[in-house]
């Protein structure tokens, strides 16, 4: 059991120690596209090259991001963080990845490491993405409590149920500038202290975890690869506002996260991590799981506490505020699985180091999904600011078979298309309202010259006209008669 901050950091330097042991680690992607991508016959392979070989630690991991090159597998040397990535391995190649992994063995397949991530947060001059939601995804087995623990999985509750006032908590939030990224960019702060300032003790934190954009798989991969990191930063924001009580909603279509998830509740339950009197500190908090069944507007946040709470999932009119009146008609905080996942680094490495990242009016990195017409499909972890020329260009690999770029979709169904013109803008939440689209969740889907405009806002058009619940006229009948139009147009 952890029950106190000592426990915690005796627990994490056995685990390091633990971690470091072997000569040679080997991370296998075992995120949704990895599997789909075969990566299940790669690690086989890879373990039964390795059997005997009490130098070598294969490790399952979550999505690498490297989606266009799955199967991917990384070899780290522990010791100095030396590493290679390869990407479209088989099982074929284990043999050689075993007997060879960090001298370059298999060159055809390497992956330059300037495309990925740095070892450490501290950016290399090289490294072109910064991780910060994304520090473990990749890296640790999501699995295993002990591999959490290696890496500072929750020191920073620790921290927070150590001696910080709930109200300094919420003022580091309000510090750094955190904006929700489920699309609106709400400051996080600001809403957890709206929620703090609500009278009564039944309060409730709620993840949501129902990821609905076309092309966007941002949430899934973090609840995959790192679901520790989720449950401690509901952990932090429940002390932080005053609640006992925290709700992932998850659409069921995510499996894999479900599982994870469930898995890791259990551990951190089994080790006093969620539940009574966390760290000795007298603070409570538990988590419970509520799976939604894949309704695009169940992932807005009043249609979502109504889907909590088994009633129809439709959206109601906003004041009041969740904050104010949201689940069960209590103070009720509503935040995404990557602004969740922004939050031990926040209150480990303060607001002044997240507000270092990013531009002035957006603090901090963005997860963005590539998909669509580009070389390198996958997930990114970029500072904002960056260009989307860079983006696509530069991490995506320009466009796919040699074709010439139209534009890029970004915001989700509500959002919409950028052109080349608009290439070389710094993109953050307040540039890409500018552009006449939107940051929204973080699926960018990527559109060559054969692509017709007219087909893609037809199909937004389609998909919202589908998940249109029905509740108001202008969606209910205006979607349908757009589409009419657009029908006539095509045909
Ligand atoms: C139609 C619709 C769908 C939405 N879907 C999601 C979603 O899938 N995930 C999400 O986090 N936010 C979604 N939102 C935004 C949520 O209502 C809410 O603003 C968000 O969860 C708040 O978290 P944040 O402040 O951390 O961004 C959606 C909003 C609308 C209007």
């Amino acid at each position: 059991m952890i029950s106190t901050a000592s426990d915690l950091a005796r627990r994490a330097a056995e685990a390091r120690d633990r971690h470091r042991r072997p000569s040679l680690r080997i991370l296998v992607s075992l995120g949704t596209c990895g599997i789909a991508a075969g990566t299940a016959p790669v690690l086989a392979a890879l373990r039964e090259a390795a059997a005997g070989r009490s130098d070598i630690a294969i490790d399952e991991v979550g999505c690498m991001g490297l989606c266009h090159s799955e199967p991917s597998v990384e070899v780290i040397e522990p010791a100095t963080g030396r590493s290679v990535i390869y990407g479209n391995v088989t099982p074929k190649d284990a043999a050689e990845i075993v007997a060879g992994g960090l001298t370059g063995a298999l060159p055809a397949k390497q992956i330059p490491r300037s495309w990925y991530y740095p070892e450490t947060e501290a950016a290399r001059p090289d490294a072109r993405q910064a991780r910060i939601v994304l520090r473990n995804c990749g890296r640790i087995d999501p699995e295993s409590l002990d591999a959490c623990l290696a890496h500072d999985g929750w020191q920073a509750l620790a921290q927070v149920l150590g001696g910080m006032p709930a109200a300094q908590v919420i003022k580091t939030m309000e510090e750094s500038g955190l904006r929700g990224r489920g699309g609106g960019g709400f400051p996080t702060g600001k809403k957890w202290a709206f929620a703090a300032a609500q009278p009564g003790s039944e309060k409730y934190i709620i993840c949501n975890a129902d990821e609905g954009d076309p092309g966007a798989f941002m949430d899934r991969a973090v609840l995959e690869g790192d679901p520790h990191a989720v449950l401690e930063a509901m952990a932090i924001a429940g002390y932080a506002i005053g609640a006992h009580q925290g709700v992932i909603y998850v659409r069921a279509e995510y499996p894999l996260a479900c599982k994870r998830l469930t898995l890791a509740i259990e551990q951190a339950r089994a080790e006093g991590l969620l539940g009574r009197n966390l760290f000795g500190s007298g603070f409570d908090f538990d988590i419970a799981l509520k799976y939604g069944a894949g309704a695009f507007v169940c992932g807005e946040e009043t249609a979502l506490i109504r889907s909590v709470e088994g009633r129809r999932g439709m959206p109601v009119y906003k004041p009041p505020f969740p904050a104010v009146k949201g689940l069960w008609e209590k103070p009720t905080v509503v935040n995404n699985v990557e602004t969740f996942a922004n939050i031990p680094a926040i209150i480990r490495k303060g607001a002044a180091w997240f507000r270092q990242i990013g531009t002035a009016g957006s603090p901090g990195t963005k997860v963005f999904s590539l998909t669509g017409k580009i070389s390198k499909v996958g997930l990114i972890e970029i500072p904002m600011g960056m260009t989307l020329e860079e983006i696509i260009t530069g991490l995506g690999g320009g466009i796919r078979n040699g074709r010439k770029f139209k534009a890029v979709q970004t915001g989700g169904p509500s959002g919409g298309c950028i052109t080349a013109k608009s290439l070389g803008t710094p993109i953050d939440y307040d540039t890409l309202k500018a552009l006449g689209s939107m940051m929204g969740s973080g699926g960018m889907i990527v559109m060559d010259e054969d692509d017709c405009m007219v087909d893609v806002a037809k199909f937004f058009l389609g998909f919202t006209m589908d998940e249109s619940c029905g509740k108001c006229t202008p969606c209910r009948v205006g979607s349908r008669q757009l589409q009419l139009i657009l029908e006539g147009i095509t045909r």
